[in-house]
């Protein structure tokens, strides 16, 4: 199969999220198992030419509405796979990757590059999955402009919501001015969304098929709590919308050979390796060992993630004897309200706030207990990577945890992998970390708890195979 995926962010070139490593380790799924793939993402600054050996390969003209801009295309390859690379220095020479007044019309400049592509590549897809608002409009410039384009003849087109509150919203000018589109889209509702265009809509309405990173985020995103706003829309394409769960990369996160931790450890020395990455942390942050619990949290500092419910809840531990450490980046009020805990309780917390790999590892592998607190969470990843460290997920209820956290309910050590509350609210996290103090000082189920969670099974495979499933009914219509 010749599969292209298109998204804003994609592992090892350029990350802010899960979506980067998501794209990275599916595509090198379908590589392994001898699909053609290629990536295509912009050219940021950020971007390490030299290490990643990244070639100039031309420049082509793209229509933006009544302009015409040059897209200038770079090469990499990595892991097998070709990278396709589209630069404009005016859009995407800047320090960040998001966050600009003028986000729409810089992905909306890359999405119609990435469409244009693939003629100047000369690659025809079997499949376009795009990801998320960024690229989400992919699938209606195909239907409407590129038609009766032989290479897209048998195409078809797949989008993944990895979070539903980005959706792409802009002004209905934006149809004509910058995508060449008519406005009759937006009149008939095709891509309106609360009289905004949103590109994510119009993906939902135009992909041949439809996922969610989970199978529970599948069914939230069926009712009128927990869509965001957008159930009817996907109501309507129900029956091309499907759940499927994210993996992690197991040669990244894997405490039998992790290189950023004091003492590696697999089931057998567990007790021991968690020991050593305790006694470094704390001494690292200057901190002092009472024995306590220790709670790991490592997170985009934002709203979606429940920081500020740690910020309001960790004191109830931390007063009986708990540590903390968190790291992460994000909501200038939630950093600081973290560093205002800390001075709160200086010998038991310590914080990080930006993000270094080999910090997070060692939060994993130090923590007895991994806080993930989300609002909501599509599928999440910390929670996957934390078990197979050992360190028990202390979690909300919602979306992909459910999928990948065996909550423990006082009698079922034997399989629990973690601890779920469902309240959103001070009250439901002080129950979860309470719960873990309790499970903490039951040394019997605790370790059980660690081995099961270290043994789950979240390799991509499985799900690299669910959605090569998805692709394969699209190719078995035409
Ligand atoms: C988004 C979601 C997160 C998911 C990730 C990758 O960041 O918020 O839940 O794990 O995308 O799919």
């Amino acid at each position: 199969m010749n599969i292209a995926m298109v998204a804003s962010e994609i592992n090892p070139l350029a990350k802010s999220g899960g979506l980067a490593d998501v794209v990275f380790s599916l595509s090198r799924e379908y590589r392994k198992k001898g699909n053609k793939v290629i990536c295509v993402m912009p050219f940021y600054k950020s971007i390490d030419t030299c290490k990643y050996k990244v070639k100039h390969l031309g420049t082509y003209e793209v229509d933006v509405g009544w302009r015409r801009q040059e897209a200038d295309i770079y090469k990499a390859r990595i892991s097998n796979i070709d990278f396709y690379l589209i630069g404009d220095y005016y859009y995407f020479g800047r320090d960040g990757l998001y966050g600009y007044d003028d986000d729409g019309e810089r992905f909306a400049f890359f999405a119609i590059a990435a469409r244009n592509l693939f003629g100047f590549i000369d690659f025809t897809p079997d499949i376009v999955h795009v990801h998320d608002w960024q690229a989400a409009i992919i699938p209606c410039l195909l239907k409407e402009q590129s038609k009766n384009d032989p290479r897209f003849a048998s195409t078809h087109t797949v989008l993944t919501i990895h979070n539903p509150a980005f959706k792409g919203m802009l002004d209905p000018h934006f149809l004509g001015d910058f995508f060449n589109l008519p406005m009759d889209l937006y009149e008939d509702g095709s891509v309106r969304f609360e009289d905004r265009f949103s590109t994510l809509k119009a993906g939902i309405y135009y992909a041949d098929k439809i996922t969610t990173v989970s199978p529970t985020h599948r069914a939230e995103l069926l009712t009128e709590e927990g869509s965001q706003g957008l159930c009817s829309v996907l109501a309507f394409r129900k029956d091309d919308f499907t759940g499927i769960v994210n993996g992690v990369d197991e040669a990244e996160f894997n405490p039998r050979k992790d290189l950023f931790i004091p003492l590696r450890y697999g089931l057998k020395n567990m007790a021991e390796g968690k020991a050593a990455a305790r006694a470094s942390l704390i001494q690292k942050c200057g901190l002092k060992d009472n024995g306590g619990p220790v709670f790991g949290m490592v997170s985009r500092l934002t709203y979606q993630k429940g920081v500020d419910l740690l910020l309001s809840s960790a004191k109830f531990s931390l007063s009986r004897g708990a540590m903390l450490f968190v790291l992460g980046s994000g909501e200038a009020h939630l950093e600081w309200g973290l560093e205002q805990l800390r001075q709160q309780f200086p010998e038991q917390v310590g914080i990080y706030i930006g993000y270094s790999a080999e910090r997070a590892h060692e939060i994993y592998a130090a923590s007895d207990f991994f806080l993930m607190p989300s609002l909501f969470e599509p599928c999440g990843i910390g929670q996957i990577i934390a078990e197979a460290y050992g360190a028990l997920p202390v979690a909300r209820a919602t979306g992909g945890i459910v999928d990948t956290v065996i909550d423990y309910n006082g009698e079922n050590a034997d399989v629990a992998t973690g601890i779920l509350f469902k309240d959103y609210d001070e009250g439901g996290l002080c129950y979860g970390m309470y719960q873990a103090e309790v499970l903490y000082h039951n040394e019997k189920a605790f370790r059980l708890m660690q081995h099961n969670a270290m043994k789950a099974n979240h390799s991509w495979k499985d799900s690299a195979e669910l959605y090569l499933g998805v692709y394969r009914e699209l190719l078995a219509r035409n």
